[in-house]
């Protein structure tokens, strides 16, 4: 069967999508067509990120919005709606990460990233619910392996991203008979973005050891991730709702682990 992954006449909104991974999904989506809105904190980056995705499509809508503002998300959507109508594909993706002991970490900390990741995405998705589209919404919520693999340094991420899974499964069974399809991507480490950068990069040599790991002997790339979140959102993956899908170069969750507690060691 031909894959055809048009979105024209489709509504995409991304959360956290001005920059990194976020912003190649809104990319992906721009260049099949797609109207998409991105929202994000700052002013100048959704102003960039707007920018750059209008190379691709003349249908491009920014947002100012913290996820973790339950009203500024809902206003975010308001305008995303008043621009192109009814969303069928929304993106959750905006987190927060640090590397920390758990025993050094401030409750104020944990607290940040529980509120981002965790809290955000519920904020997302509730104040987008009355606007998926019915039938044929896909959301799409960005989790992280440290959801199911325990590592030092990430109490906080490990435990909001665990909640982001089991909310998407939750939320599965509650929307999915409204014809509205949720789930999950789990990148593993993806070159050349924050998160890698953050955690996985602080030095050559960790990041060396860090790719040696991965089956695939190779990171993954932003295109790895968007090239899951088109399929996802496609009439393709029509049956799929309630999964949380890693995409990590096979096992890389596991392996990538000794690089991260490295990292934590060096950096906490
Ligand atoms: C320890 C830290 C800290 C750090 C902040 N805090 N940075 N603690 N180490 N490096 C603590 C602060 O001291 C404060 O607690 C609390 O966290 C809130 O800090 P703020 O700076 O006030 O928070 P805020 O301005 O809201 O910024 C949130 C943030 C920031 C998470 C701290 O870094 C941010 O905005 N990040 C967004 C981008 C990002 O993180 N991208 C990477 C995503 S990667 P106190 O007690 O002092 O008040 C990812 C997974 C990758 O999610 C997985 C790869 C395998
Ligand atoms: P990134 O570049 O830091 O992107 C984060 C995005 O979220 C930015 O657009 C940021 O813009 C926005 N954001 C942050 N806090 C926000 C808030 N409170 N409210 C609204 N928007 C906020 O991150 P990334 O590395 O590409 O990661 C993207 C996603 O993939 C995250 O969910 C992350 O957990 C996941 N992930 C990444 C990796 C990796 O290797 N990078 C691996 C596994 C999972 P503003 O600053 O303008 O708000």
């Amino acid at each position: 069967m031909e894959i055809a992954l048009s979105f024209k006449d489709r509504h995409v909104v991304v959360f956290g999508g001005t920059s990194g991974i976020n912003l190649g999904i809104a990319q992906a989506f721009a260049r099949q067509d797609a109207a998409v809105t991105v929202v994000s904190r700052k002013e100048a980056n959704v102003a960039a990120a707007v920018a750059l995705l209008r190379e691709s499509s003349t249908r491009i809508h920014g947002a100012m919005a913290d996820v973790r503002d339950f009203e500024a998300v809902g206003q975010a959507i308001v305008s995303a709606c008043a621009q192109f109508g009814p969303i069928d594909v929304l993106v959750s993706g905006a987190a927060g990460n640090f590397l920390q002991a758990a025993s050094r970490m401030s409750p104020n900390g944990f607290k940040t990233v529980i509120d981002i990741d965790l809290v955000g995405t519920f904020n997302v998705m509730r104040q987008a619910y009355g606007q998926l589209r019915r039938p044929g919404a896909s959301v799409i919520n960005i989790t992280a392996p440290q959801a199911v693999v325990a590592m030092r340094y990430q109490a906080h991420a490990s435990a909001a991203k665990a909640g982001i899974d089991q909310l998407t499964r939750a939320l599965a069974l509650e929307w999915g008979e409204e014809g509205i399809r949720i789930n999950a991507i789990s990148p593993g480490p993806i070159e050349g973005t924050e998160g890698f950068r953050r955690l996985l990069a602080a030095t050559p040599a960790q990041e060396t050891s860090a790719r040696e790991h991965v089956p695939l002997k190779r990171f993954g790339t932003i295109e790895d991730i968007a090239n899951l979140a088109l399929f996802l959102a496609s009439e393709h993956a029509g049956y799929i709702s309630g999964a949380v899908i890693p995409c990590d170069g096979g096992g890389a969750t596991e392996s990538v682990k000794p690089a991260l507690e490295a990292a934590g060691r060096l950096l906490a």
